[in-house]
This record gives C-alpha cells, structure tokens and sequence, in this order.
C-alpha cells in the first residue's frame, strides 16, 4: 500500500486511492494548530482527498463541506464520517468553485495549489473567517527533481495573502524530511 509522505506526488490521484493509498489520518500543522482560532460556522476544505482535515473539524461538531475531485476520496471520507457533520461531494476544482458558495468560517487549501482560487477566499468567507493553507515548498520541488513545477509554494508566497485578506500567521521550514509552507490569513472586518 502507497503511503502519500514516502512518495512524489502522485498524478493519478483515483488510481493511488483506488489501490489503497493513503495520505494518512493526521491533520496537517496548520489545521491542528488553527482550527481552534476559527469563528463560528461552516468549514470548506478545497481538494480534501480522504479527509484527514475535515474529520478533525467535524469532530469538533462544526459542519464541513470537502470538494475533492477523486470519487474513491470522496467515497472513503464519507465512510469515515459516520455520525459527524461532513459532507463530502466530487468536484473538479480546475473548473472553479461550485456557485453560491459562502458564509464559511474558514476554508482550507492543504497539499493542493491552486492558485486561481485564493483571489475567491475573501467571498467564500465571513467576516473575521481564516483561511487555512499548508503545502510543499520550492525547496521540496528542487529535492524531487520538478523545480519547475507550479504545484509547490515559492519561497515567501504564502506570506503575501490575496486582497482582502490579511496575515495572521505563517512560516516555512522542513518537518517530515519535507520542505513545507503554511499560512493563516484572517478576511479583514
Ligand atoms: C496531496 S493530496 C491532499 C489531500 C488533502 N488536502 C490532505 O491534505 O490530506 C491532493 C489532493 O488534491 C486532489 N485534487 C487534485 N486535483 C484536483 C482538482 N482539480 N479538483 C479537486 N481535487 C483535486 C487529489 O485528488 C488529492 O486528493
């Protein structure tokens, strides 16, 4: 069984979650550390694969909407929901968001860049609401042989938030033997 930290990333996301593989069951740093910073409300975790990061919210009785373009993701986070408040739909993030999307208290963009959606953050979220983002840095691309790649953060961009949203909070460094980025920003009041 392929396990996500042991490999490059892969291509074929339905294939890699239809023969088993996993990205494991812990949150990511900035959800376990953040998560509690959130206001009241909904939760939207953007490309949430099997839902490591959402389950954590929804245990804490917060409703959670995963989007996530693999149906054996989807399929696999809505088993493990249970009883919780999630709600896990197959989406194609690369065609946009689903319309009439807002009123979260946070959103979350977790080991997926997609930068056309940051500009969005602001509408999707209520005053006050945080946006939640972690993911690979340049540095890892450079170590896999993909420096070229656009699926990895550049150094320092996450810490420059898209209009109408602010920093609260964020870094850089590698944990995991994996360079990594994360970032909290706050909608401005
Ligand atoms: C590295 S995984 C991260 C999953 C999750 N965010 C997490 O941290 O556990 C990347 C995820 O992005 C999903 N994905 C890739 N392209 C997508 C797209 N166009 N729309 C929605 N999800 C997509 C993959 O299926 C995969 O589950």
């Amino acid at each position: 069984m392929a396990t996500f930290g042991e490999l490059s990333v892969p291509r074929d996301w339905e294939a890699f979650y239809s023969t088993g593989g996993t990205i494991g069951k812990d949150p990511v740093f900035v959800v376990r550390h953040y998560a509690h910073l959130l206001p009241p409300g909904p939760f939207l975790d953007l490309a949430g694969g099997t839902g490591r990061n959402a389950l954590f919210v929804a245990q804490s009785g917060r409703e959670v909407l995963l989007l996530e373009r693999s149906r054996a993701a989807v399929a696999a986070a809505r088993a493990a929901a249970g009883g919780l408040p999630l709600t896990a739909r197959v989406w194609d993030l690369e065609k946009g968001l689903p319309e009439g999307l807002a009123g979260f208290a946070g959103v979350l963009m977790s080991y997926y860049v997609q930068r056309s959606l940051l500009s969005h953050f602001p509408a999707l979220l209520v005053n006050g609401g945080l946006a939640l983002v972690e993911g690979f840095g340049r540095a890892e691309a450079k170590r896999r042989g993909r420096a070229g790649s656009p699926h990895y953060w550049e150094e320092g961009e996450l810490l420059l938030p898209p209009l109408g949203m602010r920093l609260l909070a964020g870094g850089e460094g590698a944990w995991g033997g994996r360079w990594r980025q994360w970032a909290v920003w706050q909608k401005a009041p």
